[in-house]
């Protein structure tokens, strides 16, 4: 396929190297056009080198080749990365000043554009009437990812992820021309990892999560377009590009940020393998052995149930129920069972869900061997809602898509519930 890739003059414009891999790496023949101004933050230099073809911003170069014409007329797609607010400006009243803008004037194929401003910028009257516009006349313009912006400031304007933008170019082409990503615009908060509960400044009670499904969930939701923040207790994996760090070592500390994180989260998923229990004191000092005392016994005190506080938070903020997109906030919870004499792995979930209250419940079936540390998961999401339980199987990655696309679809095709 060949793609036009226009660079706009924003800071964001670095990231769009690693868009411009994903392009080639998937074959596709990419010609960069950047703005004069992008390439004060990248210079030709480099995209000239990742794309392996010519690049130029004028309408003046290699004229014999009418490339002003010829470039937008070929494109099979065309994407715009970061899509300036001056850029969407120029695109969406036609000017056709340089080579990018002409090229976006003769372009039959899908255009995307992907944003990346501050957030008083994209939320102008202006702006948003560009967009509209643009939108209006058939042009994909991605929602911006909400986050750090380039100064102190954070917000709606980060540009989307390259996954992200690419993921929504090849889904463009592919005919889905009202592409938006399932988790656009939200906020999805996830804990991942175990906690760890310390006994003295050495000394911790922890247990088998290695966070690789919680990660592998942030990574979904991030590719879904979501704004991610990582709850991240104790991994053994690295957290993953593109998402927002919190780092939390005890179930107290997890309690705090979980409280703190779902005031702005449309979703919260708690994957993370929170103590039921911690030691009732910890030393201050490395606790001793000592031939003339006697072993030490360690009382342990419950933790609290943050799925449940979280809940209670969330139903307290009824009967409006209104998470930031204006909808009912989401709490999806993990169980980890196993089935006995009294009953099986299902009709424990089912009373934990409605112990609970949690939205979705993701299900484990868990032995000695089985999921912890491994990279291949099987789940059952169960819904309160009533409907069938939906079955989940493969690498970790897969499974956590899975969970992402049912959570797309419950926020946006299952209406609220009270
Ligand atoms: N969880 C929590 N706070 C706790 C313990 C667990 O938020 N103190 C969350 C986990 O992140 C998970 C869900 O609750 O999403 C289920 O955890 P699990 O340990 O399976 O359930 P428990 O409530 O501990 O029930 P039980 O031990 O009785 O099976």
């Amino acid at each position: 396929m060949r793609i036009v890739l226009g660079v706009g003059g924003g800071i964001a414009a670095y990231k769009v190297a690693s868009l411009l891999r994903l392009f080639t790496e998937a074959g596709h023949n990419v010609t960069v056009i950047p703005t004069e101004v992008s390439t004060r933050f990248v210079g030709t230099a480099t995209w000239e080198a990742l794309s392996g073809n010519p690049v130029s911003n004028s309408v003046f170069d290699d004229v014999h080749q009418v490339n002003h014409v010829r470039l937008g007329h070929e494109a099979d797609l065309v994407v715009i990365a970061p899509a300036t607010a001056d850029l969407l400006a120029k695109a969406a009243t036609g000017q056709a000043g340089d080579l990018l803008t002409n090229t976006l004037l003769m372009a039959r194929g899908p255009v995307l554009f992907a944003p990346a401003m501050h957030t008083e910028m994209w939320q102008h009257a202006a702006t948003r009437a560009n967009v509209e516009m643009l939108r209006t006349r058939g042009a994909a313009v991605l929602e911006p990812a909400t986050g750090r912006l380039t100064g102190a400031d954070s917000g709606p304007g980060r540009l989307p992820e390259p996954q992200v933008i690419f993921d929504a170019a090849m889904a463009l082409v592919q005919g889905q021309t009202d592409y938006q990503l399932p988790l656009a615009g939200r906020t999805v908060t996830i804990s991942a990892g175990g906690t760890r509960e310390p006994l003295d400044p050495v000394r911790f009670l922890g247990n088998r999560s290695s966070g690789k499904q919680g990660v592998a969930l942030a990574v979904a939701a991030r590719n879904a377009g979501a704004t991610v923040r990582l709850l991240a207790a104790h991994m053994e994996v690295p957290v993953p590009a593109g998402v927002d760090v919190v780092p939390v070592e005890t179930a107290l500390q997890l309690r705090e940020a979980a409280l703190a994180a779902a005031a702005d989260s449309d979703v919260i998923i708690m994957s993370a393998a929170v103590a039921d229990f911690r030691p009732a004191e910890v030393s201050d000092t490395k606790i001793k052995k000592r031939d003339d005392s006697a072993d030490p016994v360690i009382t342990l005190v419950r933790n609290p149930d943050i799925l449940h506080e979280l809940v209670e938070l969330r139903n307290s903020a009824l009967p409006n129920a209104a998470g930031p997109a204006g909808d009912h906030q989401l709490i999806v919870g993990f169980a980890a069972e196993t089935g006995d004499s009294h009953g099986d792995v299902l009709a424990y979930a089912q009373a934990k869900l409605q112990r609970k209250g949690c939205d979705l419940l993701v299900v484990n079936h868990v032995g000695s061997d089985k999921v912890f540390g491994q990279d291949t998961n099987s789940v059952v999401i169960l819904a309160r809602s009533g409907s069938e339980p939906q079955e989940a199987a493969g690498t970790k990655t897969e499974v956590a898509a899975a969970i992402i696309s049912r959570i797309g679809f419950e926020l946006n095709h299952v209406s609220p519930r009270a």
